[in-house]
């Protein structure tokens, strides 16, 4: 493959199979994965933990202040886990409880500003995957290849509660399922930088694609973009 690095933004709907995607990218191509979801989850528990009203500006501006984000490597998950505060918080981050709330504090303008402000930094030396909702609309605008990943809901349910009922024996499919459409309706319906596909953006619907057969494909767009770059 070439050399040449370039920016990969991977959008889409709740579980839908970005990350698995991001990671296996990232790991053929020896780029870096981002999961930008993390940080609004990471910022969520932070705001459960501290008692922050997702109305109250001041508050919020504040939070932000004593909020410190990063990427740690994880040898044995071989990814990045999330640190918030020096804290990591990656086994806390996926629970329920923050699900349900995260889409509200995603939604609002603060947190997103300060969020893609630091999103934008990680993109400097390309060679990055970046998976999200709005990263190939507003924080990479510019990537060369664009992303935008769906699959039948009911698949995505079910693949979503497989990865739940492990921690959480007691969740329900109906749980998951509310939990998804409640979050895919406040992300494509909020004012700021609402979920939607860029206009330069390729679809690719995985509902019945194995993870080798998603892969072989979008490296093929790889090749295509990273070869188109090194023309230019
Ligand atoms: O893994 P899943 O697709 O279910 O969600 P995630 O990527 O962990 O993102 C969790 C939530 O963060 C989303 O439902 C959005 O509300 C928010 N998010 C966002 O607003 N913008 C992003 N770039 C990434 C996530």
């Amino acid at each position: 493959m070439s050399a040449h690095k370039i920016i990969i933004a991977i959008d889409g709907f709740s579980s839908c199979g970005k990350s698995t995607l991001a990671k296996q990218l990232a790991a053929k191509l020896g780029y870096n994965y981002i999961d930008s979801g993390a940080m609004y989850r990471a910022i969520t528990l932070y705001f459960l933990r501290n008692g922050i009203h997702v109305n109250d500006h001041e508050q919020i501006l504040d939070a932000l202040s004593n909020i410190h984000l990063s990427f740690v490597f994880n040898e044995q998950r071989q990814q990045s886990d999330i640190y918030l505060n020096e804290e990591d918080v990656e086994p806390y981050i996926r629970d329920l409880i923050v699900a349900e709330k995260v889409s509200e504090v995603a939604a609002i303008k603060e947190v997103r500003s300060f969020a893609v402000a630091q999103q934008k930094k990680m993109g400097k030396k390309k060679g990055i995957v970046m998976d999200g909702r709005d990263i190939g609309t507003v924080v990479f605008p510019e990537a060369e290849l664009k992303v935008f990943m769906t699959a039948d809901p009911d698949i995505r349910v079910l693949r979503r509660y497989d990865e739940l009922v492990a921690n959480n024996p007691n969740i329900t499919i109906e749980e998951v399922r509310h939990n998804l459409e409640l979050r895919d309706y406040i992300d494509s319906n909020r004012e700021e930088s609402p979920l939607r596909k860029a206009d330069d953006a390729i679809t690719l619907d995985n509902s019945n694609l194995t993870r080798e057969e998603q892969l072989e494909k979008v490296l093929e767009w790889v090749k295509d973009r990273a070869t188109n770059v090194v023309a230019k």
